[in-house]
């Protein structure tokens, strides 16, 4: 599937029948509009869901189509998935092994079928998953995931097809190290441990909001998890887990890209739902960069107060760090900026891409492969360029932009927004992966927009 097809599928799994925007810049966003539970939670929740005996029910699940690739992916394994609003019902009664073509028509869609391994491998005695998809921000490999799994006593085969596992002696505990704190592996590692027999010691986890709101789950459901202060995770297998009951933790994602719209266009949003503490690191880069925000106890304000903005220096990281997700509508605020701001990019080694537009809409941004921070990350040395130095204060001017992933492409909207004159943004279906009803909200808070089919 090439990129254009890809989107108009991502798109139309949630019903938007658009795949351009054509958008006259220049007007602030305001308004209020709801944030729904996280993509990077929701995803993972729904197939914590296979390990339960009885059925679970996810609330505040957005409308995006990641969460529809999850729910084809559970309704082939034999999961009863029901949407009633917000709701999801999710019903494993039913397990079943799907058959192999069918789970490769969802080849490259999204990176969540490496996660079905251990519950399958729990149910089943077997998994296979197709190729991977995702954001092309980097080599994003699963050497990680294929260890944590071999380590719990799974057996991988590599096909040309994919990978299948079994695990002919079942899944048992062991004392995994994760070289980098990746969030997938983590997650591995919890949804394959959970039912495994005997202890698991996980040292170098990813802590991040969306895995505590995982283990909470996890832990609704009967399992034994506990997380220490140096990053290491514990847990002790249970042969039985129930189904669960939980509202998914708010997507910060999607919270900062919002924010820094409001931040570019000179706006002032209303994000329902949003809440301070997951936001903090966020909140402090949205001030320094001349921002305003106020907490209120159903979501926050963010505005631009009036002035100039000003530049910041921002390295990216795991949490409690500055999202790597967060940097690219950021970037378009910075290039407003009056002076110069550096972003350092170290989770991702190749995640500039979308600044290639930004340039061509007049914003200067330079792309280094030293690491300009205050240290040096894995990316230093080996010709990555992870680094962005942006020039500021430019005024951007309207162009024709291609959709690169689901971040970039946020920040591509937001710099149209921002822009004098008008610009044509195609593969906006990639934006539906992760991003709620993003057209209505465009609509609510004031965007001058039109969408072609
Ligand atoms: C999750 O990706 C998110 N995706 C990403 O969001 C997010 O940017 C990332 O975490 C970091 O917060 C989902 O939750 C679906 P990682 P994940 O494993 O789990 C390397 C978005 O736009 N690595 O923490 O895939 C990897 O290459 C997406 O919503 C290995 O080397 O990220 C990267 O450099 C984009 N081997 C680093 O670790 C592995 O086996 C962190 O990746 C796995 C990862």
């Amino acid at each position: 599937m090439n990129l254009t097809e890809f989107s108009k599928s991502a798109g139309a799994a949630v019903g938007m029948n658009v795949d351009t925007i054509t958008v006259r810049g220049g007007k602030a966003l305001r308004g209020r509009i709801q944030m729904k539970g996280a993509k990077n939670l929701v995803t993972k929740a729904m197939v914590a869901a296979l390990l339960g005996e009885g059925p679970s029910e996810l609330r505040s699940v957005p409308e995006i189509s990641d969460v529809r690739v999850v729910q084809g992916l559970l309704e082939l394994h034999g999961v009863t998935v029901r949407r009633e609003g917000d709701t999801l019902h999710l019903d494993p009664a039913n397990v079943r092994t799907a058959h192999e073509t069918s789970i490769n028509a969802h080849a490259g869609s999204s990176r969540i079928p490496i996660l079905f391994c251990g519950p399958l491998l729990h149910q089943l005695g077997e998994a296979f998953i197709p190729d991977l998809g995702g954001c092309h921000i980097g080599d994003r490999p699963i050497d990680f995931h294929l260890e944590v799994l071999r380590n719990f006593g799974a057996v991988v085969e590599k096909l040309p097809s994919g990978i299948r596992m079994t695990a002919p002696n079942g899944l048992h505990g062991a004392k995994i190290h994760l070289p980098y704190p990746s969030v997938g592996a983590t997650e591995q590692v919890l949804l394959g441990a959970v039912r495994a027999r005997g202890r698991t010691e996980l040292t170098g986890a990813a802590v991040e909001p969306e895995i505590l709101d995982l283990i909470a789950i996890l832990q609704k459901m009967g399992a034994e998890i506990q997380v220490d202060t140096d990053r290491t995770i514990r847990i002790e297998g249970v042969d039985k887990l129930v189904g669960y009951s939980h509202t998914a933790l708010f997507d910060r994602n999607e919270t900062a890209s919002w924010a820094c719209a409001a931040l570019a266009t000179g706006g002032d949003v209303f994000l329902e739902g949003a809440r301070q503490p997951e936001m903090t690191t966020f909140l402090n880069v949205f001030r320094k960069a001349g921002g305003a925000f106020d907490i209120q106890d159903d979501g926050i304000r963010f505005w631009h107060p009036g002035g100039d903005l000003k530049p910041v220096v921002v390295e990216t990281d795991v949490h409690p760090g500055f999202m790597t997700d967060w940097q690219q509508p950021l970037v378009v605020a910075l290039a407003k900026a009056n002076g110069i701001s550096i972003v350092h990019e170290t989770v991702y080694e190749q995640r500039f891409g979308f600044t290639e537009a930004l340039v061509e809409m007049g914003a200067y941004i330079q792309i280094h492969t030293d690491c300009l921070g205050s240290h040096a990350c894995r990316f230093g040395q080996r010709n990555y360029e992870h680094s962005a130095v942006i020039a500021g204060p430019v005024e951007l001017h309207g162009a024709d932009i291609t959709v690169p992933d689901l971040r970039g492409g946020f920040s591509h909207l937001v710099a149209a927004l921002t822009a004098t004159g008008t610009s044509r943004i195609s593969n906006v279906g990639i934006i539906a992966r992760g991003y709620e009803r993003f057209v209505e909200k465009l609509e609510t808070l004031g965007a001058d927009f039109d969408v072609e089919g």
